[in-house]
């Protein structure tokens, strides 16, 4: 039996902590983990698809995180995993309040293609409360992100800010 290629989708804006365990825990059972950043969320993204794809793959760098590729993708998750031949795709939970989101998520893409399947991987405790969007209040507002996100992100943050 073939081990599946696996891709990990998101807005990515930006990369956090969080996100990178998902990828060290998800490299562990995916030799291919393609790490796929979507250019047009439904939510209007903080960094252009040209500087979340520069920062995740910066940041993965400088967490000594090697062997992931990073690419973009516009239109439906699902045509894009197909296009790179993947058969997983990896999403991260942490509370509750994910988990409709994730379930209604991996239903959908599994009506519109049941070959691929949705691998959830339960956060890490610490990261439980982590999110890009708590990173770019905090950092809005002069809070300390040294412990959410690799320094490249911070950089990134405060030149934009
Ligand atoms: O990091 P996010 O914003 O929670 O990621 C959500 C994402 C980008 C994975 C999801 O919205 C997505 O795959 N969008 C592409 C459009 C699509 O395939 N929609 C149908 C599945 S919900």
């Amino acid at each position: 039996m073939s081990i599946p290629n696996a891709i990990y989708p998101g807005s990515f804006d930006p990369i956090t902590y969080g996100h990178i365990d998902i990828v060290r825990r998800a490299k562990k059972l995916f030799p291919r983990l393609v790490i796929a950043i979507v250019a047009n969320p439904n939510k209007r993204p903080f960094f252009s698809i040209t500087e979340r794809v520069k920062i995740t793959k910066e940041a993965l760098a400088e967490t000594g995180v090697c062997g992931i590729e990073v690419i973009s993708y516009d239109g439906l998750l699902i045509d894009c995993a197909k296009g790179i031949g993947a058969t997983a795709v990896v999403r991260g939970l942490r509370a509750n309040s994910d988990f409709d989101y994730e379930f209604q998520m991996a239903l959908t893409n599994r009506n519109l293609d049941s070959e691929i399947e949705t691998v959830l991987f339960m956060t890490a405790g610490c990261y439980s409360f982590l999110s890009s969007s708590i990173v770019k209040e905090v950092k809005r507002f002069g809070g300390d992100i040294d412990s959410f996100v690799p320094k490249i992100v911070e950089e990134a943050l405060a030149r934009k800010f």
